[in-house]
């Protein structure tokens, strides 16, 4: 299959390229599209067969179910069964924008769609290409992030071609997101709103407006053998480098200390070593290749920049990557989230 590629973002929201998009969507095929979180892999998300399509091409297990995106409040009420008071206000604040919400399905929601489950995750972007599209699309589209299972997120079109071309007709290239996190996944069908995922918007910023809510303690650490994460994505291997990846964990001084240990032993034995720093620690390695991630002090920036850092790493050729923690903040757990997954939680504390 060839795949077209369309620049289409801001000054030139290119109607008649989205149009195409929109057709191709309507008639069963997969499009590539930006959001402000990371790029989606979009289907019919009320065709099974999309979604058939959608788990062959990312090789991605059909037990993991996909988040159906729209673009208006009005498009909600079709797809689910029933609409919590807490939905509502989690709504009002953060949609548009990087929340999901998981309700009891609707009858016209296949089980192709949700992994068999009957809840649906649902999701209203804000950026503007993806809007426009589902506009355009007059379904809800099914997109889980455009990656090949188990590779980074992709956080440009560029990534979408590396892990899509010749698997899908068409990726709408809207420049590099601006978040860079998967959206924060809240599960609103039991007694307490559940976080099963982590993400920009944090538990502190749920509870200002629901009270209470939950962690699912089985979605952050390892799982365990019997674990079971409510989001069935969250057991899979993950954003994995082809390098063999380190954390260290600990005092920032010490920290360094033990990077730079590692990175020299590697290097001694042939390998070639990358250590995703900070603005604050990069002169520790001076004379080492590192990939600075941003500024301590702004996690956002540190987001932004992470899963660009995993797959430059494999476009380099890196054996072994070395990195310090940001758990420092709600939003510092949440990049934590993707790089133990990363790392396959191999971590140093020290
Ligand atoms: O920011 C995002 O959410 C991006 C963009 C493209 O919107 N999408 C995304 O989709 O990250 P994906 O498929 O890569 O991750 C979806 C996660 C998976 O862990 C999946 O198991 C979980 O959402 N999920 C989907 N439907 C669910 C449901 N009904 N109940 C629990 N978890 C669900
Ligand atoms: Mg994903």
């Amino acid at each position: 299959m060839i795949t077209e590629m369309y620049r289409v973002d801001g000054a030139h929201l290119n109607k008649e390229k989205i149009e195409k998009a929109a057709s191709i969507l309507r008639a069963g095929g997969l499009v590539g599209f930006p959001t402000e979180t990371v790029y989606g892999l979009g289907g019919d998300g009320l065709n099974p067969d999309s979604a058939k399509a959608i788990y062959a091409a990312k090789g991605r297990p059909s037990d993991n179910p996909l988040i159906l995106h729209i673009a208006s409040r009005a498009e909600l009420a079709p797809l689910v069964a029933e609409v919590p008071a807490s939905a509502e206000k989690l709504m009002d604040e953060f949609w548009p924008g990087p929340m999901t919400l998981v309700f009891k399905k609707s009858q016209i929601v296949p089980l192709e769609t949700t992994g068999g489950l009957e809840t649906v995750a649902i999701r209203m972007p804000s950026h503007p290409v993806a809007r426009a599209l589902i506009e355009a699309a007059g379904v809800p589209i099914a997109a889980p992030s455009a990656n090949t299972s188990g590779r980074p997120s992709p956080t440009q079109a560029a990534h979408v071609w590396e892990d899509m071309q010749g698997r899908i007709p068409m990726i709408l290239d809207g420049g590099e997101v601006g978040i860079g996190l998967e959206s924060t996944i809240i599960d609103l069908t039991g007694a307490e709103p559940t976080v099963l995922r982590p993400g920009y918007i944090t538990p502190a910023m749920i509870e200002e407006i629901v009270g209470h809510t939950e962690l699912d303690l089985a979605s952050l650490g390892q799982p365990e053998p019997g674990m079971r994460p409510k989001a069935p994505g969250m057991k899979y291997r993950h954003y994995a480098p082809k390098a063999k990846m380190t954390l260290v964990d600990g005092e920032q001084s010490a920290v360094c200390q033990k990077i730079l240990e590692l990175a020299e032993s590697a290097e001694e034995n042939g390998k070639r070593v990358r250590i995703i720093c900070t603005e604050e620690t990069a002169s520790c390695f001076a004379g080492f290749d590192v990939a600075c991630a941003g500024k301590r002090s702004e996690p956002e920036e540190i987001a932004h920049n992470l899963f660009r850092i995993l797959r430059d790493s494999d476009h380099d050729g890196v054996d072994i990557l070395l990195s310090e923690t940001f758990g420092e903040t709600e939003l510092g757990q949440a990049i934590m989230n993707r790089l133990m997954k990363a790392a396959g939680y191999h971590i140093i504390y020290i």
